[in-house]
């Protein structure tokens, strides 16, 4: 009786202290660490500096926003650039051009402005929420990099509003051909809001409308901050090309940027989601055969006005008239300030 008793308690003793012994480890050991937070211990101990991981984001954090017209080699560029050992830039996060979308008609209407102003909701206040907001979800979506970058193609088309709210951001603007980004968005069924995929005159027109919104702010911005680059000189030059680009974003030469394929999936390398349009052409290395895969859909009454239905492709340099152009031997862009020009030349009435 006394031994069953005395093995009950042994048994007893035995299993409160296997239990305290798990209870006691699983309370060591460490959940693991947020993209986040590793990216606000990385960034702080770079600038020695002793903030709470709380305290609001700096707003001087250098980003890279790469942005473009869909199917203008958006991906392609932020992939190369992800190959970089100091930059990750990541799958699109599709929920910041929306914000950004949403915060502009915040502004657009006089009366709601009042209603905000009146409800102490000012512009100080919502553009520190939208700072926080893009910073929460570029540093938390992926790696912590020493920089960190964005591709979302319409974000863009904000370009102007993230420059004040990021002062030390830059922005890469992928141009190309508009008679090719059509003909992809039509043939690969790309749908965007408002595009009608029956009709390349539709179509080329709003090209021609959205890039103009987007080249014209990335002119604005100037040229320290804000970076166009053509598909078609980037695959045709890749080398050329990546050097001008870590030149202007302050990044020393990394050769892995022109061979991205080979860090697909590799910690550290470059990620690939399994949703977007462009990952099955992303996986080969840079390469030119989607130059003139557009020649010969274009309807010959669209070709014939081609120069009137999208006057963007002039001001980048793409013949309106050549079917294909000469890639190889790309004329310039239209600078900022040959644009004015040209347009108060054209707005001048001809004397009588
Ligand atoms: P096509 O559909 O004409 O082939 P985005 O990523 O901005 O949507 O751009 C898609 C375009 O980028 C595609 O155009 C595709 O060919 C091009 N692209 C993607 N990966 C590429 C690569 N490795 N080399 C050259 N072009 C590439």
């Amino acid at each position: 009786m006394r031994n069953t008793r005395s093995n009950l308690l042994l048994g007893c003793v035995l299993l409160c202290s296997v239990s305290l012994l798990y209870l006691g480890m699983s309370g060591i050991e460490c959940p693991a660490k947020s993209h986040r937070y590793r990216w606000m211990e990385l960034n702080m101990a770079a600038a020695n500096r002793s903030l709470s991981l709380n305290e609001h984001f700096p707003e001087d954090t250098p980003l890279i926003f790469i942005g473009g017209f869909p199917r203008s080699g958006t991906t392609l560029m932020r992939v190369m650039l992800d190959a970089h050992n100091a930059v990750r830039c990541g799958e699109e996060t599709r929920v910041i051009p929306r914000l950004l979308a949403m915060r502009a008609t915040w502004s657009r209407s006089v009366k709601e402005k009042i209603r905000l102003d009146e409800a102490g909701v000012t512009d100080q206040v919502l553009d520190s929420a939208v700072r926080a907001f893009l910073l929460e979800v570029i540093v938390g979506h992926g790696e912590p990099a020493p920089r960190l970058c964005n591709k979302d193609p319409f974000a863009l088309k904000s370009l102007s509003y993230l420059a004040r709210i990021f002062p030390k951001g830059k922005f890469v603007l992928m141009l190309r051909d508009g008679r090719a980004t059509v003909h992809s968005m039509i043939s690969r069924k790309v749908t965007i809001s408002g595009f009608d995929l029956t009709s390349y005159r539709d179509c080329l027109t709003k090209w021609s409308n959205a890039v103009e919104t987007m080249f014209g702010q990335c002119q604005a911005a100037g040229t320290g901050r804000c970076l166009p680059v053509r598909y078609e000189q980037l695959v045709l030059y890749p080398e050329e090309e990546m050097r001008k680009l870590l030149h202007f974003l302050d990044l020393q030469w990394d050769p892995s940027v022109l061979h991205h394929e080979e860090l697909i999936g590799k910690a550290g390398g470059v990620s690939l989601s399994k949703v977007e349009r462009s990952t099955d052409q992303v996986m080969k290395p840079v390469n030119t055969d989607a130059l003139s895969k557009w020649v010969g859909h274009i309807p010959s009454d669209v070709l014939s006005d081609m120069a009137e239905i999208a006057p963007m492709l002039a001001r980048l340099g793409y013949d309106p008239h050549a079917n294909p152009p000469n890639y190889i031997r790309a004329e310039p862009m239209a600078s900022a300030f040959n644009y004015s020009q040209s347009l108060r030349t054209a707005e001048t009435p001809h004397p009588s």
